[in-house]
């Protein structure tokens, strides 16, 4: 029997591409998952809605008051736009840095007291644009980065405090998701030859990557995974 059987996991970003697929595969592992989204019709029926938009502090307090005891969070919700610093629009940079940074991070502090005694585990998606930042990186890669460092932010101050929560990140390259069309807004042709060219990581490759750090044995700790296509640089 799974590690996971009868834990109960908080899932953002449940709707679509990565946190879909591993909402469905917690399920088949027995767990049970409470998906947070704007669009709760477009949850498998498995999962237990939790409508909230992320953008929205109020929204993010309202999820973990209705909240009992959970075994782990897995930070998937994410935005990603082509907005470079030079001459992007800022209400992009506000959308990405809202969801990608700020959610995330309330998200971590808020689910602190509704972990058990003994622990759990946090998993926060970064990216490989959290490890360099690629040319048309823009605004969104810095918001990866932070999501590296709060990963590691939070991992100390947890050791600190003697809280038995593990926090990690994952950092996939692209995964052929609906967010690379906000990605490569305008550029369609681009990521129509990027899909033509690459065998690019599928939304399931990242959930495994992700159960992998949630049934690793409690005595280890991971800290990042970098995956991509094998097609990528
Ligand atoms: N796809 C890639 O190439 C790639 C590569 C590296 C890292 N990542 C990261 O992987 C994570 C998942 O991305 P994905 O590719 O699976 O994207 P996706 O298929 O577009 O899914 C994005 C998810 O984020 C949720 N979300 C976005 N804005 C929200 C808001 N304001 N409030 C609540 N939920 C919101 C969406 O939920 P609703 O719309 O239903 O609310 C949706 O479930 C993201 O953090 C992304 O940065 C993706």
């Amino acid at each position: 029997m799974s590690r996971l059987h009868d834990k109960t996991f908080l899932v953002t970003g449940a709707s679509s591409g990565i946190g879909r697929a591993l909402c469905i595969e917690l399920v088949g592992r027995g767990a049970h998952v409470l998906g947070v989204t704007r669009r709760p019709s477009a949850l498998p029926a498995s999962i237990f809605p939790i409508e909230a938009d992320l953008t929205q502090r109020s929204e993010i307090h309202n999820i973990f008051q209705q909240l009992g005891k959970i075994d782990g969070l897995i930070n998937c919700a994410g935005v990603a736009y082509l907005s470079r610093i030079m001459d992007g629009n800022p209400a992009d940079w506000e959308e990405m840095f809202r969801v990608n940074v700020m959610a995330l991070s309330l998200c971590c502090q808020l689910s602190l007291k509704h972990f058990p005694n003994h622990g759990g585990r946090i998993v926060n998606v970064s990216s490989m644009s959290g490890h360099r930042v690629p040319p048309s990186g823009g605004f969104y890669s810095p918001t990866k980065f932070a999501v590296r460092a709060i990963t590691d932010a939070l991992r100390l101050e947890l050791k600190e405090a003697n809280l038995p929560i593990q926090v990690a990140s994952v950092s996939p390259g692209f995964v052929d998701t609906p967010l690379l069309d906000g990605y490569f807004r305008g550029r369609e042709e681009t990521l129509a030859q990027t899909r033509s060219a690459m065998r690019m990581l599928q939304p399931i490759d990242v959930a495994h990557a992700i159960l992998t750090i949630l049934e690793a044995p409690d005595h280890v700790e991971v800290g990042d995974i970098l995956l991509r296509s094998i097609d990528q640089r």
